[in-house]
């Protein structure tokens, strides 16, 4: 019997600064491939956001190869192994990978690399499956290395963090925290700034759509900002700029105020890099793939002891996948933004 199978396909590239979203997709109905020699069958459990996902679909450069039109959109989730023709993975078998929004996928592990399509099959998953796209995926691996790693953050130190209630942010927060440091995010409402503060145990908040950014810095940073954790790019970034802490680190993790393809001018306040013997680095997480141990293993002890907020903002059902992306640059998520597609198994 052929299996049919709902997807969501490329239909039209974003023009530069307009908002991805609906019109850009198709839903369309297909049957599901039989399955070739190395080849496992998974059905979808979870899928993932994140700003690089616009970049696959937009004609304009970017790190990741492009979707093309008419192709099921790359996307990572978690999914459930249904059969296999592969003699690492098994019908059950738990796998996060490049699974595109739809709700089967057909892979083939021993050509998927250990880059962006990797196959990784998960030894002792977590219910829900939704942690491993998040915490313990590459949203938790990215908040562990940027913070520790690039930015070196110790305890003490004063931390400062733009998109502080998103995905990456909402971790990277707890983890600074937890590490000894005086955590500042900046965010986009007053009901984030609350939630970071009273749950995420950030010591304040600035709204930089209602606050002056750069006053507020120099007043909860009076000694300057030994780490800028950057999620955001754009105006902030140089705001941060003005007000660094003698070595400061600024770790640029994303830019998501110019991730929809405007150009702009480069920052203005580079110079306070040198007069702070600053450092600006940026980084890429899968360039840690070989250590996401070192940080989903505390990660999963916090998990456990219910020491560490999920920070998860799950949307019901695959139609959701397009909004769900839309939200990243709208600002209309609140911790790390999914989809669910099935019950976990
Ligand atoms: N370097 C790496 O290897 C790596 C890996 C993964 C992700 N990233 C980057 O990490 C960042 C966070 O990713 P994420 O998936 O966790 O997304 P996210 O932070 O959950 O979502 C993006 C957030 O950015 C804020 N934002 C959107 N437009 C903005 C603007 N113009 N100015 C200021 N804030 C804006 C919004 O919050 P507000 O309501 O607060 O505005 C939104 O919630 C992104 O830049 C992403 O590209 C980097």
């Amino acid at each position: 019997m052929t299996m049919r199978n709902l997807a969501w396909t490329l239909s039209a590239h974003p023009e530069p600064g307009e908002l991805i979203g609906k019109r850009h997709f198709a839903l369309v109905e297909q049957s599901v491939p039989s399955l070739g020699a190395g080849q496992i069958l998974v059905r979808i459990i979870a899928l993932g956001t994140s700003p690089a996902q616009r970049a696959y679909t937009s004609a304009a450069p970017a790190m990741h190869p492009k979707v093309p039109l008419g192709a099921v959109m790359r996307g990572r989730g978690v999914g459930v192994v249904l059969q296999s023709n592969d003699s690492a993975f098994r019908p059950d078998d738990i796998v996060e990978a490049a699974l595109g929004w739809q709700e089967f996928a057909v892979l083939t592990p021993s050509l998927a690399g250990d880059g962006i399509l990797r196959v990784a099959k998960l030894a002792n998953p977590l219910r829900p499956l939704t942690r491993h796209l998040g915490v313990l995926g590459g949203t938790g691996a990215t908040a562990w290395f940027g913070l520790f790693e690039v930015g070196q953050a110790k305890p003490a130190e004063t931390v400062v963090i733009s998109a502080a209630a998103g995905g990456v942010g909402s971790i990277a927060v707890q983890l600074a925290k937890r590490r000894g440091c005086r955590v500042i995010g900046i965010v986009g409402s007053e009901a984030k700034a609350r939630w970071i503060t009273s749950v995420l145990g950030a010591n304040a908040a600035i709204d930089y759509k209602r606050d002056d950014v750069a006053q507020r810095l120099r007043e909860l940073c009076p000694d300057g900002i030994d780490v800028y954790f950057d999620n955001v790019g754009g105006a902030l970034l140089d705001i941060a700029l003005t007000n660094l802490a003698l070595h400061a680190r600024v770790v640029i993790c994303g830019f998501i105020a110019t991730a929809q393809g405007e150009l702009i001018a480069g920052p203005r306040h580079y110079p306070n890099l040198l007069r702070k013997r600053a450092r600006m680095e940026g980084f890429f997480v899968m360039d840690y793939l070989k250590r996401w141990d070192e940080a989903h293993k505390p990660l999963r002890a916090w998990l456990d002891e219910g020491a560490f907020d999920p920070a998860e903002d799950v949307e019901q059902g695959l139609e959701r996948m397009p909004d769900a992306l839309a939200s990243l640059f709208t600002g209309g998520n609140c911790g790390i933004k999914l989809c669910r597609v099935a019950a976990d198994p």
